[in-house]
């Protein structure tokens, strides 16, 4: 998709849909631009009647409007005028990007009437976010792309171009890392993974490493590659460096950690039939982190980041890890495995010793780790676990800036007995109760004194069926914030 800025009047714009943003105003719309007084008048009627009233997601098109050379006025709600910020925004162009497509519209403009740059780089991250599809292993797929799309803007201010762009690097690369998710786990393996990371790296200008078993061995990721034995496929370590060129303006150095489990069964320890598929969805974590490298690549903050990406398939083979099995991590700290399918924090722990050693001064990590932060937080928020407050709060603000739904959560030492085992320095499960919680607290004991924040992604990875602004499958979520995070450290 083609995106473009465009400083015409809106009467100029030739596409099959012209779309405009219309807050939530009662009775009465504020519509902005130069329209005919027919179709101001459609507008109004539209208001008055109650069929559209600018609610968030809604959605009415006129064919033939008078006065404009578009083919259709597609306007799309906003919300309250109070909430109509650039997150409502995000959503609404999505929005009118997908219902542009039920049409078979291969071109598009947003007139946006409040032009400012967060405004306009959010709008393009709306339009490219939503032109996004998860279906595209059916062998016949009529749903064609949108070839171009403009924003369209009264005047070009400064920096105008610079947002289209900046929106359009972003979204993208949520997309690549929603590609990467949506592949199923019969054409993605950890060895796969890295050479699609690999790929990204050459073409984006960042370092890559890809440590293989004998490596891993020879350092003592003993945790990594017990989850690793199940199955075939050779695990893999990713790392992807990120340097600012004019050397490092800053002495921190950020750390991103992601789970890349291609697919798990759960191991000896195996899951029930129901759901199963979406263990494909497990490298989500891992998945994130590549997409956020690929825009930070293309952004340039002023801080040299890093992501580790630990990536095996949990399967239950003949020389899978058991539970009751004792393992030696790189850390030194040995962990009784309890059950084999609480796999994530096994190879995290290896990864987060590994960065820590790499000079990481702070550490985020990502992962779709429990189904028990589902069961809190819902489909809606990101689970946060953080050592250092005042870290968590660091990339909660990123996460408002962007849109994006994280929630904190508790950490207290209190869980810490929970994870005793009779055997080793720690079990790798703390029972029934509280399991998202425990599992942060498992990592907590390797991230140590490094100030560290956990997101458990489990529930937010994936949008089983759909949003009027998202396909369904992979969300990409956390991709905008981590990248956030990094350019306004
Ligand atoms: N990948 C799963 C977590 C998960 C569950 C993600 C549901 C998405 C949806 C993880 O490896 C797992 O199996 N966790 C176990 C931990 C338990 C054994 C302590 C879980 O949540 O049941
Ligand atoms: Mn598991
Ligand atoms: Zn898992």
């Amino acid at each position: 998709m083609q995106l473009k800025l465009a400083v015409n009047p809106m009467g100029d714009l030739a596409v099959d849909a012209l779309i405009l943003p219309l807050a939530e105003t009662g009775e009465k719309p504020s519509i902005p631009g130069a329209l005919d007084a027919s179709v101001i008048s459609w507008v109004e009627e539209l208001y008055t009647s109650g069929e559209f009233k600018g609610k968030l997601f809604e959605t009415a098109i006129l064919h033939r409007p008078a006065g404009l050379k578009a083919r259709r006025l597609l306007v799309v709600g906003t919300g309250k005028p109070d909430k109509s910020a650039d997150s409502e925004l995000r959503q609404a162009s999505g929005t009118a990007i997908r219902a542009a497509k039920k049409f078979s519209a291969r071109s598009a403009a947003i007139y946006l009437a409040d032009a400012t740059a967060s405004a306009v780089t959010a709008a393009a991250e709306g339009l490219v976010l939503g032109d996004w599809e998860g279906d595209v292993y059916r062998s016949k797929n009529e749903r064609k792309p949108i070839d171009s799309v403009s924003i369209a803007v009264d005047s070009g201010a400064d920096g105008l171009e610079a947002a289209v762009e900046r929106g359009r690097i972003i979204a993208e690369s949520q997309n690549f890392s929603r590609d990467l998710v949506n592949l199923p786990p019969n054409l993605l393996n950890p060895t796969i993974l890295a050479e699609r990371a690999r790929a990204m790296a050459t073409e984006m200008g960042l370092e890559c490493e890809v440590l293989d078993e004998p490596r891993m061995q020879q350092l003592g990721m003993g945790s990594l590659l017990a989850v690793a034995r199940g199955s075939v496929e050779p695990p893999v370590l990713i790392v992807l460096r990120y340097k600012p060129a004019d050397g490092s303006a800053s002495k921190d150095h950020l750390g991103l950690v992601g789970k890349g489990v291609t697919f798990d069964t759960g191991g000896i320890s195996i899951k029930p039939a129901e759901n199963m598929d979406k263990m494909k969805y497990d490298m989500g974590g891992g998945a994130t982190l590549i997409g956020a490298m690929r825009a930070i690549a293309q952004l340039k903050p002023n801080l040299p980041v890093t992501a580790f990406i630990p990536s095996v398939e949990n399967m239950p083979g003949g020389r899978a890890y058991r539970p009751g099995d004792i393992i030696t991590s790189l850390s030194g700290k040995t962990v009784e495995v309890l059950n084999t399918d609480a796999e994530g924090r096994l190879i995290l722990n290896d990864a987060i010793t590994y960065a820590k050693r790499a000079g990481c001064t702070h550490l985020v990590d990502a992962a779709t780790l429990t189904g028990a932060i589902v069961v809190a937080l819902g489909h809606i928020y990101t689970g946060v676990f953080t050592n250092n407050e005042a870290f968590g709060d660091k990339l909660l603000s990123a996460a408002k800036r962007q849109g994006e739904k994280l929630w904190p959560m508790p950490l207290d030492d209190d869980f810490r007995e929970l994870l005793k085992s009779n055997f080793a320095d720690i079990a790798n499960i703390g029972g029934r109760w509280g399991g998202s919680i425990t599992a942060a607290l498992f990592l907590k004991e390797f991230a140590e004194d490094t100030p560290w924040i956990h997101l458990d992604i489990a529930g937010t990875v994936s949008h089983d069926d759909g949003k009027p602004y998202a396909s369904k499958g992979a969300s990409g979520t956390c991709v905008r914030t981590l990248t956030d995070l990094a350019l306004n450290w």
